[in-house]
Parts: structure tokens; C-alpha cells; sequence
């Protein structure tokens, strides 16, 4: 019963249908990028104000001040390296004069520190910056940047050719790039490289479970501000489960250090892109680090949870608090939030308000705890632990804006004769059939 124009529209179903899936599940699906990224990157600190002494010095840096050893493994170079015109050949140039010595160079002398290192590019004409953008060039310019000697690869959304050159949507745009990185892999026998998509917005909840890249940009430019930090913590609350291992919500580079935050402010910043299993930047002057920053961003026991090698879970609001649930509010996120790890179920609770807070919860708020049982606590931050918790947590008098991060670990079950006997008391029942209220 097919006619001809019945057997073309299915004969295209069938080949959208492939392509589709092959760019799901074929682009980048190599197994590098398990966990979330930890590095430095020289946007934030910098801008387009970047030279290879300055590269070289920030991963000195982040040698001398243990940062390397705390595990940050990435040294990226970001926007406003090369010339603005190709080379008559069509190849991205290395600016002659602030990376003198040619990016080979520099990235040999990274290595050599211990580092892996990464470099920017774009989907589009050109970069965020006006420099050579690598649409239509995906392939020669993934090989450059192998040759370079580059590890990782950020790449951004500006200059998009318009629609009737392009004709893809968001996962097609990106998917060229990883294409090619894919198959630059392939046909050179070298790792793959690790693929940070700043794509800006919502979007990237289609790429649940998928493996276009290692990350993906949840929101337009941090800024070194609070308003910020509660904008971004509010947009990513209500997509956190799009993170997992090999794909993680990108909340952007870390502002810490560079003023505008108070030091609460600051671990909140750092406790909050860790929890949720962002990929974690430092995007500061590391010759101008204070002690303090510098304690936040090596405080080991919150890095190994955004590091968890078991459990790639984000963690989730259960309560809003101020805010009735589900309220998306950019300057007053949710402030309770729980998911599990390796250890047992990591809390987090934002003070969002700017007064000092007591922050009380029972903990089969959290869908991670086992009704019945009692559980230590650690706290991620004193380094402590601060007893047993039955049944309910309070943390009294969190900083405005501050931040609680604790770990409770199972600790048996709740002493007998509690009451009331069932925590959810509207969920249980006799076994007569007797509701328990
Ligand atoms: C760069 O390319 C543009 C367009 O082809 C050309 O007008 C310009 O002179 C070139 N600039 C340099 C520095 O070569
Ligand atoms: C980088 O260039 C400098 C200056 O030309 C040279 O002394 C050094 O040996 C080079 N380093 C590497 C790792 O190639
Ligand atoms: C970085 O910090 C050093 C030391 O305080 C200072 O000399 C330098 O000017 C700073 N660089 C920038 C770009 O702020
Ligand atoms: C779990 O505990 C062990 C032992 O203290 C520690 O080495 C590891 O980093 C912890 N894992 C996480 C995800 O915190
Ligand atoms: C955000 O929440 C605060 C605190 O409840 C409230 O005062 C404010 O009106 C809310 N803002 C918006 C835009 O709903
Ligand atoms: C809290 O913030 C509001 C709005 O910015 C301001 O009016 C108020 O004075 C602040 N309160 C404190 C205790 O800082
Ligand atoms: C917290 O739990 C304890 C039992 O450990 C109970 O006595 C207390 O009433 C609870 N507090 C609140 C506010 O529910
Ligand atoms: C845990 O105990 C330490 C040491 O007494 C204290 O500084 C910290 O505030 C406590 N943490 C919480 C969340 O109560
Ligand atoms: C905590 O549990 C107590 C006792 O079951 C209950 O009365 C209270 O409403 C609960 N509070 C929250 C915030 O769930
Ligand atoms: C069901 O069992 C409970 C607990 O043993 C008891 O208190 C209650 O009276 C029983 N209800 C009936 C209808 O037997």
C-alpha cells in the first residue's frame, strides 16, 4: 500500500532517526571525563589580557600553592591566544608576539609541571572575542591544537552562522566539533580530548545520559557577585539530575579571589559548584590568592565529593525553605539539598538570607536516608564530627549567605521508642491496617 512518496518520508524517518542517535551516543562516548573537571583557566582573572609568561607563572602557581596537589589537574588558556586571520593556509596562528615561543612551547613546559592543559575555541565565524571562530574548520582546528599539544578543549556559542548555512539545532552545532575530535582521536592514535560545551542555557537537559562532551555551560558569565552566584545555584537547582559521570552541568568558572564576595559568600560559591558536580576552574590572580581562598579551594573534603569516584549524582534541593518548593527564585534559591556519595548522604544548607540563620531539618526530608536510623555527622567544613543526628539536624547560626556542608554516614538504627514512631507520620500503617497517626 506504500506509495513512493510514503516510502520516502519513512525512508528519511529512518535515516533521522540514525544520525540522531549516532550523534547521542557515538560523538565523544570515550570514557574521559568521568568526573568533573578541576583546574584554573585565565578568563576571569585576565580576560584577553594573556601571554605565555603569565600562563607559565599561573601553573607555577598552582604548583607552589598546593593547588596541584589538591588535584587540580587542568592549566587552560582561554579567549584572545591566536591572530586574527587564519594563516594563508587556513590555520589558527598563535599570536606572535604574547605567545612568542609558539604554543608547543608552552604546553610542553605545562606538561612538565605535571599538568594537562587546555585551549579555546568556537562553534561559530568567530570566538566570544573576535578571534577566529572554527565552523567549518573542526577538524584542521582540532588537529592544531593536538599538534600545540592541548589535552582539553572549551568551546563557545558567539557568531553562529545564521540558519541557512547552518541548519542545525543546538546538538548538531555542537556535534561537528565532536565529531571531529572523535575522530582526530581515531586517526591519530592520542586521547581524546576533553570537550567543554559553553552552550548557554537551559538546552542541555536534552543531553541527559548523552556524551557530546565532558560539560556543558548552564548559564550565561559568572559575575564576582552574590546576585550571581543565587542566580546561577537557583537556574542549576532544577537540573541537576541532568549531571552524571562523563556529563556535568557547567556553572562556570569560579569567582573566588576576585572580591565582590565576602569569605562566607566564597565558600558557599565553592561548596555549591562542588556539590552539584560542576566542573571547578579557579579563575583567579593566583599572585594575589589570600590564605583564605586559598583554604576554601583545597578544603579536600568537599573537592573528593565533587570528585567521587562511585557516585556521580549531583545533589538536589529536598526543601526550598523561605520559598514554598519548586519556587525558582534568582536571588533566593532553594537552601536545602541532599545526594548521595561513596561515604553516605552529603547535606548542603544555603543560608540565602543576609541575616544570620538557624537551618533545622529532619533527615527523611532526604529521600538518601533510611527511615529508623541514626547517622554521624561530619561537618565538611569545622572537620569535625559533631555527634549523632536522630531524626533531625539543626545548624545554628549560619552566616548570612554562609554555607553548611556535612556528610552523614549510617550509624545503626535509632534508639528504641522514639516518638513518633513513624518520622513521615502520615506514610505509615499498622500491619492490621490501623493508620498510625
Ligand atoms: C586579515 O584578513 C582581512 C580579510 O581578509 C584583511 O582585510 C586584513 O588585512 C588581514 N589582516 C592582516 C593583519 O593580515
Ligand atoms: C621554550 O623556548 C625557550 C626559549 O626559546 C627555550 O629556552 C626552551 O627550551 C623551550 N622549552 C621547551 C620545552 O621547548
Ligand atoms: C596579579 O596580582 C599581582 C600581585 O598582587 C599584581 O602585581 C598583578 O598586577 C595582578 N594582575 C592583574 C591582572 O590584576
Ligand atoms: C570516603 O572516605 C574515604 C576515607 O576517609 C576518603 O578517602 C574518600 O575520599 C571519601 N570519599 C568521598 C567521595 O568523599
Ligand atoms: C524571591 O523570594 C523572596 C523571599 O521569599 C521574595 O521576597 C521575592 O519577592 C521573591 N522574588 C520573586 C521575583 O519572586
Ligand atoms: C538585607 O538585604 C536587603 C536588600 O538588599 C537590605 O535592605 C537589608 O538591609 C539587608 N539586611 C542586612 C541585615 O544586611
Ligand atoms: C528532633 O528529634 C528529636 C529526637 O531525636 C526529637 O525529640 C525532637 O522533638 C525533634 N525536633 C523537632 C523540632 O522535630
Ligand atoms: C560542628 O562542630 C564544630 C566544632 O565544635 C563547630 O565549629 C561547627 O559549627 C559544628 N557544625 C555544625 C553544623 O553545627
Ligand atoms: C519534622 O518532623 C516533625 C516530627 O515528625 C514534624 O512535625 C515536622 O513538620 C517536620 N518538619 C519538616 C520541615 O519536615
Ligand atoms: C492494630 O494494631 C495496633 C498495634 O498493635 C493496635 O494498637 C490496634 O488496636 C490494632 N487495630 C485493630 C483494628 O486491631
Amino acid at each position: 500500500m506504500l506509495r513512493p512518496t510514503g516510502v520516502f518520508v519513512l525512508g528519511a524517518a529512518v535515516l533521522f532517526t540514525a544520525s540522531l542517535s549516532s550523534t547521542l551516543i557515538n560523538a565523544l562516548d570515550n570514557g574521559v571525563g568521568k568526573l568533573p573537571a578541576l583546574g584554573y583557566n585565565t578568563w576571569n582573572a585576565y580576560g584577553c589580557n594573556i601571554n605565555e609568561d603569565l600562563v607559565l607563572e599561573s601553573a607555577q602557581l598552582m604548583v607552589s600553592l598546593g593547588l596541584q596537589a589538591a588535584g587540580y589537574e587542568y592549566v587552560n588558556i582561554d579567549d584572545c591566544y591566536a591572530e586574527k586571520n587564519r594563516s594563508a593556509s587556513g590555520d589558527i596562528v598563535a599570536d606572535s608576539v604574547r605567545f612568542a615561543q609558539g604554543m608547543k612551547n608552552l604546553t610542553d613546559q605545562i606538561h612538565a609541571l605535571g599538568f594537562k592543559t587546555g585551549i579555546y575555541s568556537d562553534s561559530g565565524w568567530f570566538t566570544c572575542g573576535g578571534y577566529p571562530g572554527s565552523f567549518q574548520n573542526e577538524l584542521r582546528d582540532a588537529t592544531t591544537f593536538q599538534d600545540w599539544g592541548f589535552d582539553y578543549l572549551k568551546f563557545d556559542n558567539c557568531a553562529i552562522p545564521f540558519d541557512d548555512i547552518i541548519r542545525e539545532g543546538m546538538i548538531g552545532k555542537y556535534t561537528r566539533m565532536a565529531d571531529a575530535l572523535a575522530q582526530l582521536s581515531k586517526s591519530s592514535g592520542q586521547p581524546p580530548f576533553l570537550f567543554s560545551l559553553c552552550q548557554w542555557g537551559w538546552e542541555q537537559v536534552w543531553l541527559w545520559g548523552s556524551t557530546l562532551g565532558h560539560s556543558w555551560r548552564v548559564t550565561g558569565d559568572i559575575a564576582p557577585d552574590w546576585d550571581s552566584l543565587a542566580y546561577i545555584i537557583n537556574f542549576n537547582s532544577f537540573i541537576t539530575q541532568a549531571t552524571s559521570f562523563y556529563g556535568h552541568n557547567d556553572m562556570d568558572m569560579l569567582q573566588l579571589g576576585n572580591g565582590g564576595l565576602t569569605f562566607d559568600e566564597a565558600k558557599s560559591h565553592f561548596t555549591a559548584w562542588a556539590l552539584m558536580k560542576s566542573p571547578l576552574l579557579i579563575g583567579t590572580n593566583l599572585s594575589a590568592i589570600t590564605p583564605d581562598i586559598l583554604q576554601i579551594l583545597t578544603n579536600t573534603e568537599i573537592l573528593s565529593i565533587n570528585q567521587d569516584p562511585v557516585v556521580g549524582n549531583s545533589i538536589s534541593p529536598f526543601r526550598w525553605g523561605i520559598n514554598p518548593d519548586w519556587t525558582s527564585n534568582s536571588t533566593f534559591p532553594a537552601q536545602y539539598y541532599s545526594g548521595p556519595s561513596e561515604n553516605g548522604t552529603v547535606f548542603m544548607l544555603l543560608n540565602t538570607l543576609n541575616e544570620t540563620s538557624d537551618m533545622f531539618f529532619n533527615l527523611t526530608e532526604s529521600p538518601w536516608i533510611r527511615a529508623g536510623r541514626q547517622y554521624s555527622v561530619r561537618d565538611l567544613w569545622a572537620h569535625t564530627d559533631n555527634g549523632t543526628a536522630v531524626r533531625n539536624f539543626t545548624a545554628a547560626n549560619v552566616p548570612p549567605h554562609g554555607v553548611v556542608a556535612l556528610l552523614l554516614e549510617d550509624a545503626g538504627d535509632e534508639p528504641a521508642g522514639i516518638f513518633p514512631p513513624c518520622a513521615v507520620w502520615f506514610n505509615c500503617a499498622y500491619e492490621n491496617g490501623t493508620a498510625a497517626n
